[in-house]
């Protein structure tokens, strides 16, 4: 009786759509607001070291993210070549997400440890003096940069503020961490730390 009473009146039917629906959104985004954190962390993932850092900006510098993604999708054929898919739980200390969606080159995100250090430097001095018919640049000059570590301990705390768990300690240590090093040195150790935290899974 009274559904009928809904359904031939318009006005009364508009508010009380409008009414369920705000209501599902309430119970939907209200909660958002009192929790932390909507992923969890995977086990054992660690902000990156200064090092690792600073590498990590290096990369974005030269656009290494254009070619290669840090994203391996649930495709039988990804999965066997590169590990496990990718978790959203890797990626919360990511500011930003490198993920890409070019692939010209491989993706990247479980790179770590699969070459040793070495194989990465002649790879990055010259792709071609390992792999013959590899169309990625080369990248020489990372040995010529030098990084002074100025801005390494202000780029923790900035990441701090949205979320990412840097102590004193790190960013006081910051600097020193990474003076003297060669942006080679850098990148080399961002790429070996890459997928550390899912390799065996
Ligand atoms: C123009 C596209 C392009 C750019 C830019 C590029 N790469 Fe590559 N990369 C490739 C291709 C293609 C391959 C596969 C052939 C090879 O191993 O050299 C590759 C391979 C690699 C590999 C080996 C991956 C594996 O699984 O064997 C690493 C590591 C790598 N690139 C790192 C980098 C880094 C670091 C940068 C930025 C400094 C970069 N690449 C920029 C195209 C690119």
């Amino acid at each position: 009786m009274s559904h009928e009473k809904i359904e031939k009146n318009v006005g009364l039917m508009a508010i009380l759509i409008i009414l369920a629906i705000s209501f599902g959104g309430l119970a939907e985004i209200v909660p958002l607001f009192f929790i932390s954190q909507t992923t969890e962390p995977v086990e054992g993932l660690k902000p990156y070291p200064a090092l690792e850092l600073e590498g990590r900006d290096i990369y974005i510098r030269e656009g290494c993210h254009v070619c290669h993604t840090q994203m391996i999708r649930p495709l039988r054929a990804e999965t066997e070549r590169y590990g496990h898919y990718t978790v959203a739980g890797e990626d919360v200390y990511e500011h930003p997400f490198l993920w890409g969606s070019k692939r010209t080159g491989p993706d990247l995100s479980r790179i770590g440890t699969r070459y040793s250090d070495d194989w990465h430097r002649v790879h990055l001095n010259n792709p071609r003096d390992v792999v013959p018919e590899s169309n990625m640049p080369a990248y020489s000059w990372l040995n010529g940069g030098i990084l002074d570590g100025v801005d390494t301990g202000s780029k923790m705390k900035a990441l701090r503020i949205v979320g990412v768990p840097y102590t004193d300690d790190d960013i006081a240590g910051a600097g020193a961490a990474v003076k003297g090093k060669t942006e080679m040195d850098a990148m080399v150790a961002y790429l070996q730390g890459l997928g550390k935290e899912m390799r065996n899974r």
